[in-house]
């Protein structure tokens, strides 16, 4: 039965992912030459801080060094083997990248749909600068004079949305289990002053089923994301009717419109019906107007008193009165017994790979930026294999309040439960460690950070993965890697243009150019590689 089918004289309210629900801002939308309309796209000013940084020696690696246009028509590197998704403005495809016979998903935006490059370019830098197991990864992208391609991982098992459809109701575990993931996820953007502004099922991707078949859930679709500054409040009319918060109807709102969302999504899981419903836009908006929903329906009435605490407080009308994500995380509802031993079941690593892992790290070395550039790489396009799933998830084991960011006590944490330290011997492994792997001092170790450390790069050691390591520094592909590539790269950040980096560049260059020959070839990088653990 579908979510909307299933009582309550729903049955005539059409649920349909996308577009018909799809809310324009009725003032700024692009109306393109074949009908096709575009969203509102946010605007990337505030772009200027950046956590995400390593040092060494004045360099910084962020995300722009590993993530930046590859330079190459990604038809000619990737095979189009399935239309997956089309939105308002473009469509999503199934990719297989040729040499590596991996699967990436491939976004492609059509210029001709009237979209500016700044529009386009927002959900490109927004998606750069989200490091957090449960969104979406930006790999690879390109611009040409008539599309823009995003490469991104490809989630296999599809929208949360037809899950909703084709179950219908989930059980309160299940339901808290991907709630949990949304709430960690949305904490993290909030922190990181990202506001989604549609989050909804069909923006909810599958990326994989436990053993007991619960939900590991990515958000994507940050093409109506934002950045915001705290207590400034935002106004474009953006959003999907059901989800939608009343205050962004109303034309005035700030990130708790996110939290509403989410809250949506929880009643719709567990009740297997809409809050807010109605035949058409205009009556689902008029609802949640109203904000008021159904607590009269079987389905809720049998809710536990936490589960039904927990959503009123996400469906709050004034959103000053909203919890947090960082409050939600923390309700009782995530207390539960059920919810607590699956949720650490599942994320519970084997205790001699949690040892290996803690090993790892005292071993990572980021002297090199040059090497930890290109680790960083091959792990950003990898995180789905099983060494960083696994690696991931002692992750999220340690990072004990859940906001994707691991702080010194919850590494001692980590010391103490894996390597069955005491609290003094915990903390002074993690002084000497700690440093190492946030080398911009920022005080946090971010996921990916945590995944280059304590995996084996020997697992790369194979000449499909270093060869497309290589090929992206090598961006002339003449075979050899120039320092002007190497400094193309890193001046992607513009911190990193000044004549001190420069010189330190070249100084690290030439230690990876063994025969000095101005150029570092295929067999020189692979040695490079292999020999990170050991540096
Ligand atoms: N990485 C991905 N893996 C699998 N499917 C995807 C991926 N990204 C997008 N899709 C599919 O394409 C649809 C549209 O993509 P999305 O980024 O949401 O664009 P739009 O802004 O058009 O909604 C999604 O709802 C989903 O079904
Ligand atoms: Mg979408």
């Amino acid at each position: 039965m579908g979510i909307c089918d299933s009582s309550q004289n729903k049955s005539n309210n059409s649920y349909q992912p996308n577009q018909p629900n799809k809310i324009k801002p009725i003032n700024k939308q692009h109306q393109t030459n074949n009908g096709h309309t575009r969203k509102e796209r946010g605007s990337i000013k505030y772009f200027a801080q950046n956590n995400n940084t390593e040092k060494s020696n004045g360099l910084i690696l962020t995300n722009d060094v590993i993530v930046s246009d590859s330079g190459f028509n990604p038809e000619q590197v990737y095979q189009k083997i399935k239309l997956i998704g089309e939105g308002a403005f473009g469509e999503v495809w199934q990719v297989r990248h040729k040499a590596l016979g991996k699967d990436f998903a491939m976004k492609i935006i059509e210029k001709s749909y009237n979209c500016k490059p700044k529009e386009i370019l927002n959900e490109i830098n927004i998606l750069k600068q989200l490091d957090h197991p449960n969104i979406l990864k930006i790999l690879d992208f390109h611009l040409t004079n008539d599309k823009f391609y995003i490469i991104t991982d490809f989630c296999s098992e599809g929208e949360l949305y037809h899950e909703i459809k084709r179950r219908n109701q989930f059980s309160e575990a299940e339901t808290a289990f991907v709630i949990h993931q949304l709430l960690s996820a949305i904490r993290y953007c909030h922190k990181m002053r990202v506001i989604h502004r549609d989050i909804k099922p069909e923006n909810i991707m599958i990326m994989g089923r436990e053993n007991n078949g619960y939900l590991n859930v990515k958000l994507i679709d940050f093409g109506t994301a934002k950045i915001f500054e705290i207590g400034n409040m935002q106004k474009g009319l953006v959003g999907s009717s059901y989800y939608i918060a009343p205050e962004v109807i109303r034309g005035k709102y700030d990130e708790s419109c996110d939290i509403w969302s989410i809250g949506v999504i929880m009643y719709i899981m567990l009740t297997g019906v809409p809050p807010f419903y109605g035949n058409d836009d205009d009556s689902i908006l008029r609802h949640v107007t109203e904000g008021k929903y159904d607590t009269t329906i079987d389905a809720y009435i049998n809710l536990s008193e936490n589960a039904k605490d927990l959503i009123r407080k996400l469906l709050k009308f004034y959103p000053n009165e909203r919890i947090t994500a960082k409050e939600a995380l923390n309700h009782p509802w995530f207390q539960t017994a059920e919810f607590k031993v699956t949720y650490q079941t599942i994320n519970t690593v084997n205790p001699i790979e949690a040892k290996e892992m803690f090993k790892n790290l005292e071993n990572y070395r980021s002297n090199n930026i040059i090497k930890c550039a290109a680790l960083a790489y091959l792990v950003h396009q990898n995180t789905n294999i099983p060494q960083c799933l696994e690696a991931m998830k002692l992750f999220k084991e340690i990072d004990l309040n859940h906001d994707g960011k691991l702080d010194p006590n919850e590494l001692e944490h980590g010391y103490m439960k894996y390597c069955g330290m005491n609290k003094t011997d915990a903390k002074n492994k993690r002084i000497l460690v700690f440093a190492n792997i946030d080398t911009d001092n920022n005080g946090y170790i971010e996921s990916e950070e945590f995944i280059r450390a304590c995996i084996n790069p020997r697992l790369f050691n194979s000449k499909n993965y270093l060869k497309f390591a290589f090929d992206y520094f090598d961006t002339d592909r003449s075979g050899n890697i120039s320092i002007e590539e190497i400094e193309a790269k890193f001046y992607q950040t513009a911190k990193n243009k000044n004549m001190n980096t420069k010189k330190e560049l070249k100084k690290l260059f030439d230690t990876i150019d063994i025969n000095h020959d101005g150029q570092i070839s295929f067999d020189e990088f692979t040695l490079m590689i292999k020999d990170i653990m050991n540096t």
